[in-house]
């Protein structure tokens, strides 16, 4: 029960500014208290420092935006999060874009043999170079941290795969590209899309889920980006998709995640205060938070 919390400040991963507000947004709504109020021992360890680019127009390189910057905040971020599994602390990642699952990730997997990994989202975020349709990192980091991508992303810290596809579960997909399809086809890649959702329930999805980790993993990363949930329930991100997770489906599913306790690190992205209303995303994130921290079991 020892947190330490690290804001993303990162919006260079796609092309709507204003998600590198993210944490401040979560912030605002109250993480810290509502994490401590659960008697965790939460640290802050404040914002990495994401560089801006200095440029006018150049920002494609090798057909993926923002590479450099994306490449440095991710080598950051993944170094504090290596650090904060090294103390045994729990690192709960607040973003920004989702892009920053390559840092997240790296810092957490070369600590597991197996690493498990909850991809909560309406898209599979398995794009490559070759295959993504707007050359936004956003659209990659899972394929980035099975090793497909760019060689100076998927070797952050120098180590690579950092995860294996069977140990991969996506949920509540919605929105993929063609070379997305293939590649879950391809490497066998575990997909709950919404139709499944709807078909067997929430409920049932996170007990074969958490049925299929046991004893295959010696550890779940939770990577929530809240465009999984409906818009109309987290309007607040850049690339909304209608026929969503509902808020009351997400709860669900981070309670029986907290019972089970499965979870071993977490990251909640693609928080857009700009396009949101009021900070209900932010506020939303916050209780998924305390529910996957137990607020439900105290
Ligand atoms: N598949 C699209 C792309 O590659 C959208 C990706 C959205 N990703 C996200 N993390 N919101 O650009
Ligand atoms: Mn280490
Ligand atoms: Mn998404
Ligand atoms: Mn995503």
């Amino acid at each position: 029960n020892k947190l330490s919390v690290i804001g993303v400040p990162m919006d260079l991963g796609q092309n709507r500014r204003g998600v590198d507000m993210g944490p401040s947004a979560i912030r605002y709504a109250g993480v810290i208290e509502r994490l401590e109020r659960l008697k965790y021992d939460v640290q802050d360890l404040g914002d990495i420092e994401i560089s801006r680019p200095n440029r006018k127009e150049v920002e494609l390189e090798d057909k993926l935006r923002n590479l450099k910057e994306v490449t440095d905040g991710n080598e950051k971020l993944a170094r504090a999060v290596a650090e904060v599994v090294e103390k045994d602390r729990f690192p709960l990642v607040l973003g920004g874009d989702h892009s920053i699952a390559i840092g997240t990730i790296a810092g957490v997997a070369n600590h597991y043999d197996n690493l498990g990994v909850i991809w909560y989202d309406a898209h599979g975020d398995l794009n490559s170079s070759e295959t993504s349709p707007t050359g936004n990192i956003h659209g990659m980091p899972l394929a980035v941290n099975l090793g497909i991508g760019h060689e100076r992303l998927t070797n952050i810290l120098e180590y690579q795969p950092k995860i294996k596809p069977e140990n991969v579960i996506i949920i509540g997909a919605r929105s993929l590209d063609e070379g997305e399809r293939e590649l879950i086809k391809e490497k066998g890649i575990t997909v709950y899309t919404m139709h499944e959702i709807d078909r067997i329930g929430m409920s049932e999805v996170i007990d074969q889920s958490i049925q299929y980790f046991n004893g295959r993993v010696d550890g779940v990363h939770l990577s929530l980006d809240l465009d999984g949930l409906d818009p109309s329930d987290a309007p607040g991100v850049g690339t909304p998709v209608i026929g969503g997770l509902s808020y009351r489906e997400s709860h669900l599913a981070m309670e029986m995640l907290a019972e089970a306790d499965i979870i071993t690190s977490a990251e909640f992205v693609e928080v857009n205060p700009i396009l949101d209303e009021k900070n209900k995303t932010a506020t939303i994130a916050v209780g998924l938070m305390a529910s996957l921290f137990g607020e439900k079991l105290k």
